[in-house]
């Protein structure tokens, strides 16, 4: 593996590797370390759980860690992503950890620039696939047939970066059933795997996992804002609409939550949440992500 672009470049076998591998990883004591590689985090958009856990992964990794602090670099000066990476690159950096608002921009930048490792940790609305990896992580610990699992998306699935690439991979591991429940207004025109409704009711019955999207407000045209009240009454995850789903189904969500809005409190911190589970994995899968660029796993 050469980078990490996008769900679809790995095969089924791929994705189940590395996400033993960051099971493995997590009851490991001792990891491998390689101090002579550099990672950098580039990060164009904010993010707090993405950003923090490649750092930390990378150091667990025993790399030197970067992180380029956007406001004080030469991007503000007018300098474009790419001569950024060759300048870093240049300075003997291999690792480059990639979030940017423009999607499919990770791939361009692997297409142009050689000898270089890019992870795209979320381009736009388009993937964010460590994201999907550290989210499936977390379903296979505790359901470990995903072939026999219903699962839920809940939200602004038109455009969630999550909602895309958990298709991509709910597809490649063969999960039974997708439901993707969202607002008309919030729908794509098009699906990668799954079925859209727009009745909460109907896509939670007899689901096993419900993930819960945050609504996403940055990147909405001013025809898709929809009243957030009239959104809550329709599709939050309460304690009434949690009971759709089965008695003991998984709640999850990528974060940051908003709550109150898309999930409450009782929800969100409720004895069925593997929420924080779910940050906690992604250290892990993001270690073994960088350890299969590395030539080490994958
Ligand atoms: N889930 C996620 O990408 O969170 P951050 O924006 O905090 O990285």
């Amino acid at each position: 593996m050469n980078h990490l672009l996008e769900i679809s470049q790995l095969s089924k076998q791929d994705i189940l590797k590395l996400i033993h591998r960051a099971i493995e990883l997590k009851k490991t004591e001792q990891f491998p370390t390689y101090p002579s590689l550099v990672m950098v985090n580039l990060f164009y958009e904010h993010s707090t759980r993405t950003r923090v856990s490649f750092d930390l992964a990378g150091q667990y990794l025993g790399m030197k860690v970067i992180n380029i602090e956007l406001k004080a670099s030469s991007e503000t000066k007018g300098e474009l992503i790419e001569d950024t990476i060759r300048t870093l690159a240049a300075m003997g950096i291999k690792y480059f950890i990639i979030r940017h608002k423009h999607e499919g921009l990770p791939q361009q930048l692997a297409d142009k620039i050689k000898d270089i490792h890019i992870i795209n940790a979320g381009d736009g609305t388009h993937a964010h696939p460590s994201q999907a990896l550290l989210d499936m992580m977390t379903i296979m610990e505790k359901k470990s047939a995903v072939e026999h699992l219903k699962i839920a998306l809940v939200g602004n699935i038109k455009h969630s970066r999550v909602a895309q690439s958990f298709q991509c991979i709910s597809q490649k591991l063969g999960v039974k059933k997708l439901a993707l429940i969202a607002p008309p207004i919030w729908q794509p025109n098009a699906v990668h795997y799954g079925e859209l409704t727009s009745d909460l009711k109907e896509g939670l019955a007899n689901a096993d996992v419900v993930i819960c999207l945050r609504v996403q407000r940055e990147r909405l045209l001013a025809e898709e804002h929809i009243d957030l009240e009239q959104y809550r009454e329709g599709y939050a995850l309460t304690l009434r609409t949690q009971a759709y789903a089965k008695p003991d189904a998984m709640v999850m969500h990528p974060g940051p939550i908003n709550r109150g809005i898309e999930i409450d409190s009782e929800v969100a911190d409720g004895p069925q949440s593997f929420i924080l589970q779910q940050i906690t994995n992604g250290v892990y899968t993001r270690m073994a992500i960088l350890e299969a660029l590395i030539g080490k796993q994958a």
